[in-house]
């Protein structure tokens, strides 16, 4: 799949450009896709790129959009999981040989049982039936991608614990364990990695990261490149997963953000990228201190 001309989904969006831009560099021919009624992301589709806008509740329009692809990424944001169904038998039905679904981020095959897996039962349903698809249609492939956090926006989401205005650090257990982080413009590279590697990727759910890191490993640069002590807040590990399900079983989904923490900073959560796919897809791991250096 060396010359692929594909469609991208939500490419307008707060990944989706990263993407789109990785995309056009590496020379693959792209089209944008947005839902018809769409108000907010088409300006930020970037200037130039061939923009389809689909009525994504119709087979017929995004089979339309999707015929002559060769491949199909979704870049879709959490309203938009469910609505993939529908892209894929589409994606089908014009011939389309890849799906890349949006996952980027939470690796979603290993959460199906536990709370966080409840807020993520959208994406996993969707992996489920891309996996079912591929066994009925063998033309047809797909390739999830695990990412981690999103370190671009680290020190401004607060998911590393890490307060700059404040001065502060939420330590979670003991700081020490490793969680998988990507950059935006990495994960770019990596779509574009499986796109060049149809074969070692087909059909597989992978994982890359621009690095794994421990909150007290982030805090030492940070204090380092600042020359400023951040005050530690520990936090207990099993009192915010509590926190968290209590959320859930009201039905608030805000809850994601504590089942997050937990899930990337507990002592022996286990979520750092054991297995990178980062040398079939041709990319090097990244240097944190540089990278952290740049956001600051
Ligand atoms: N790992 C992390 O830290 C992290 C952080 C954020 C997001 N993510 C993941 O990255 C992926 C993309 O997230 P994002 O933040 O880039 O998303 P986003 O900006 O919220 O949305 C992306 C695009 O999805 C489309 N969309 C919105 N509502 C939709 C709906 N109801 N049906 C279909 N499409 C809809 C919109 O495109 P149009 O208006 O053009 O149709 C929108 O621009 C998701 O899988 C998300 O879970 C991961």
């Amino acid at each position: 799949m060396v010359s692929v001309t594909l469609a991208v989904l939500g490419g307008g969006g707060n990944l989706g450009p990263w993407i789109v831009s990785e995309l056009v560099s590496a020379g693959l021919s792209v089209t944008g896709v947005t839902r018809e009624g769409s108000t907010n992301s088409t300006p930020k589709f970037q200037e130039g790129l061939d923009v389809k806008t689909v009525n994504y509740n119709s087979f017929d329009a995004l089979k339309e959009a999707f015929t002559g692809q060769d491949a199909v990424v979704s870049v879709v944001g959490a309203p938009g999981i469910n609505a993939q169904k529908l892209a894929v038998d589409a994606a089908i039905a014009a011939g389309v040989q890849r799906f890349i679904p949006s996952e980027f981020g939470v690796n979603t095959r290993r959460v199906r049982d536990q709370p966080i897996g409840k807020v993520l039962a959208g994406k996993i349903a969707v992996v489920d039936y891309l996996q079912e698809k591929a066994k009925e249609h063998p033309g047809f492939t797909w390739t999830g991608l695990t990412t981690g956090l999103f370190f671009d926006s680290v020190f401004k989401l607060g998911s590393s614990g890490i307060n700059l205005q404040e001065k502060t650090v939420t330590i979670i257990d003991s700081g020490n364990e490793k969680w998988q982080a990507s950059r935006k413009s990495h994960i770019g590279k990596a779509v574009v990695g499986i796109l060049k590697h149809p074969e070692e990727t087909a059909n597989k759910y992978i994982g890359t990261a621009s690095f794994n890191l421990s909150q007290n490993e982030l805090v030492a640069i940070v204090e380092e490149l600042t020359g400023q002590k951040l005050a530690v807040i520990p936090q207990s590990s099993k009192d915010l997963q509590k926190v968290g399900e209590e959320k859930l079983a009201q039905g608030d989904y805000r809850a994601f953000v504590d089942l997050l923490r937990v899930h990337l900073h507990a002592d022996g959560a286990g979520n750092a990228l054991q297995d990178a796919a980062n040398e079939v897809l041709g990319l090097p791991f990244e240097d944190l201190r540089e990278v952290v250096k740049s956001l600051l």
